[in-house]
C-alpha cells in the first residue's frame, strides 16, 4: 500500500503546506508576467479568460495534483509509476513525471534570469537610481541592464546559488517562516503601490484596461496564453505541486487548501495589475511593452513617492524572495528523483540540478542582446528569441498538456474510491462537482483551446 510519509520529510501541519504552496504559486508569474502578458493581449478579456481558467481548470487540477502526490509520496516520476501500478494502469503515465521534470528545468533556467533583474533593481532602488524617473529614463535604465550580459550573468548566478543552497537543505527548513512574513509584507507593499496608482491621475483608465473586457482585442493565441498562465501562476502541470502534496499529512483537507492558495495567488496578480496599468497610462508607456513592463513602471512610482527609496528597495527584495520560494519548487521534483533513483545525497543532487539550470539560463541571458531575434506569436511580435520560445513552449504547451494528463489520470484512470478517499470531502455535491470538472471540463477546455489556436475550430 501507499506510504503515509515521504522519505524527503513532511510538512508539520496543513498550514505549513498552504504556506509552501502559496510560496510556490506567488512569484514572478504574478508580479512580472501577469501584467505584461495582460498588456500584450489587450487587458480585460484576457484577464477574464485567465480568471475562468483558474477557477474551472486550475482549481480542480490543483486538487488532482495534490491528491496524486499525497497518495504516491515520492518524486512525480516515481509517484506516477506507483499509482499507475496500483490502479493497474500502463507505466507510460510516468511520462507526466518526466515531462514535468524537463519543463521544470526549462522554466527555472529563465525564471532565474528574471529573478536576477529583480536583484539588480533592489540595488538600484537602494542606490537612488529611481529618483524622479519618467517613462523615457526608466526605459534607458532597463535597457542598460538587458544589454549587459555579464551583469545579467552575475545576478543569475547569485540567484541560482541562493536557490541551490535552500534546496540542498530540504524544502522545509526556513520556507515556512520566510513565507509567513514575506507574503503579508509583499501584499502591503502592493497595496501601497495601488495607493500611488490612485494618485497618478489614470487610475480609472488602468482599471478599465484590466477589467473591461474587449473581446476584439483577444486573439486565439491570447486565449492559449491566458490558459497557460493559469497553470504557470498556480505552479501546475509539471509536478511541483504534486511534490509538495507528497509532503502533506494524511488528514489535511486538500480542497480547502487549494481554494486558499488559488485565492491568494489571484489577488496578488490583480493587485499588481492595478498598480501597474495606471502608471503605464500616466507616463505614456505601452501596455504591450513586453517582459520589461514591471521594471519600467514601478520604478517610476517609487522614484516619485515619499519614502520611495525605502519602499522601492523593500519591494524588489520581497520580489526576489517571492521568486526564490517559487524557484525551489521548480527543481524539487528533479532533486527528489535523483535522491530516490540515483542514490545521491541531497546536497550533491541539488548541486547537479543547480549547475544544469545555471547553464541553460545563459541562453536566456543572451536572448536579450546578442542572440535576440523576433517572431510572431498570438498576433504579437516577440522580440526576445529563445527566451520567448522557452516561455511559450513551457507555459503555453507543456504545462497545460501535463495538467490535462493529470486530469485524465485522476478522472478516468484512478478508481473513484481512490480519489474520493484522498479528497475526503464525502460523496456529496462538492466531490461530484470536482469529478465533473476533472473528467470533462478541464481536459475538454484544454483541448478546445488548443484546437482553436491551431485553427481547427
Ligand atoms: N507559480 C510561480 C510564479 O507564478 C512559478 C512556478 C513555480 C511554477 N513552480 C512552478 C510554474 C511550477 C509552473 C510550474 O511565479
Amino acid at each position: 500500500m501507499t506510504a503515509t510519509t515521504s522519505i524527503h520529510g513532511m510538512w508539520s501541519t496543513r498550514f505549513a503546506f498552504i504556506l509552501a504552496a502559496t510560496g510556490s504559486a506567488v512569484g514572478l508569474g504574478n508580479i512580472w508576467k501577469f501584467p505584461y502578458i495582460a498588456g500584450e493581449n489587450g487587458g480585460g478579456a484576457f484577464v477574464l479568460v485567465y480568471i475562468l481558467c483558474v477557477s474551472a481548470i486550475g482549481i480542480p487540477i490543483m486538487m488532482a495534483e495534490i491528491l496524486i502526490g499525497r497518495r504516491g509520496r515520492q518524486s512525480p516520476i516515481n509517484t506516477m509509476r506507483t499509482l499507475a501500478h496500483e490502479e493497474s494502469r500502463h507505466g507510460f503515465w510516468q511520462m507526466i513525471g518526466w515531462g514535468g521534470m524537463i519543463a521544470g528545468f526549462l522554466i527555472i533556467s529563465y525564471y532565474s534570469v528574471i529573478a536576477g533583474w529583480a536583484i539588480a533593481y533592489a540595488f538600484r532602488a537602494l542606490g537612488g537610481a529611481f529618483t524622479s524617473l519618467n517613462g523615457e529614463t526608466a526605459g534607458d535604465l532597463f535597457g542598460a541592464l538587458l544589454g549587459d550580459p555579464e551583469r545579467l550573468l552575475a545576478w543569475h548566478t547569485i540567484f541560482m546559488v541562493m536557490t541551490t543552497i535552500v534546496i540542498s537543505r530540504g524544502v522545509r527548513s526556513g520556507l515556512e517562516q520566510a513565507v509567513r512574513v514575506l507574503m503579508p509584507a509583499l501584499f502591503v507593499l502592493l497595496l501601497l503601490l495601488v495607493g500611488y496608482a490612485l494618485t497618478s491621475g489614470k487610475f480609472m483608465a488602468g482599471l478599465e484596461f484590466l477589467f473591461l473586457p474587449d473581446f476584439g482585442a483577444l486573439s486565439a493565441g491570447g486565449v492559449v496564453t491566458a490558459m497557460g498562465h493559469a497553470f504557470f501562476t498556480l505552479s501546475l502541470g509539471m509536478g511541483a505541486i504534486m511534490m509538495y502534496g507528497s509532503y502533506l499529512p494524511a488528514d489535511a483537507s486538500i480542497a480547502r487548501s487549494t481554494l486558499i492558495i488559488a485565492l491568494m495567488d489571484t489577488m496578488v496578480a490583480l493587485l499588481a495589475g492595478m498598480a501597474i496599468f495606471p502608471i503605464v497610462f500616466a507616463n505614456g508607456l505601452e501596455p504591450g511593452a513586453g517582459p520589461g513592463l514591471v521594471f519600467l513602471t514601478l520604478p517610476i512610482a517609487f522614484g516619485n513617492m515619499p519614502g520611495g527609496l525605502l519602499f522601492g528597495t523593500l519591494f524588489f527584495v520581497l520580489l526576489v524572495f517571492a521568486a526564490w520560494t517559487s524557484a525551489i519548487s521548480l527543481i524539487e521534483p528533479a532533486v527528489a528523483w535523483l535522491v530516490e533513483n540515483q542514490g545521491l545525497q541531497r546536497v550533491r543532487a541539488s548541486v547537479y540540478v543547480g549547475i544544469v539550470a545555471w547553464l541553460l539560463g545563459i541562453v536566456t541571458i543572451m536572448s536579450f542582446s546578442h542572440w535576440a531575434f523576433s517572431f510572431d506569436f498570438a498576433g504579437e511580435e516577440k522580440k526576445n528569441g529563445v527566451f520567448d520560445l522557452l516561455d511559450i513552449l513551457t507555459a503555453n504547451f507543456m504545462l497545460p498538456l501535463g495538467g490535462m494528463a493529470m486530469a485524465l489520470f485522476a478522472g478516468w484512470f484512478m478508481a473513484r474510491a481512490s480519489t474520493r478517499d484522498e479528497l475526503a470531502i464525502g460523496e456529496g455535491s462538492a466531490y461530484r462537482l470536482w469529478r465533473v470538472l476533472i473528467r470533462y471540463v478541464a481536459p475538454l477546455a484544454v483541448a478546445l483551446v488548443f484546437l482553436n489556436a491551431i485553427g481547427l475550430i
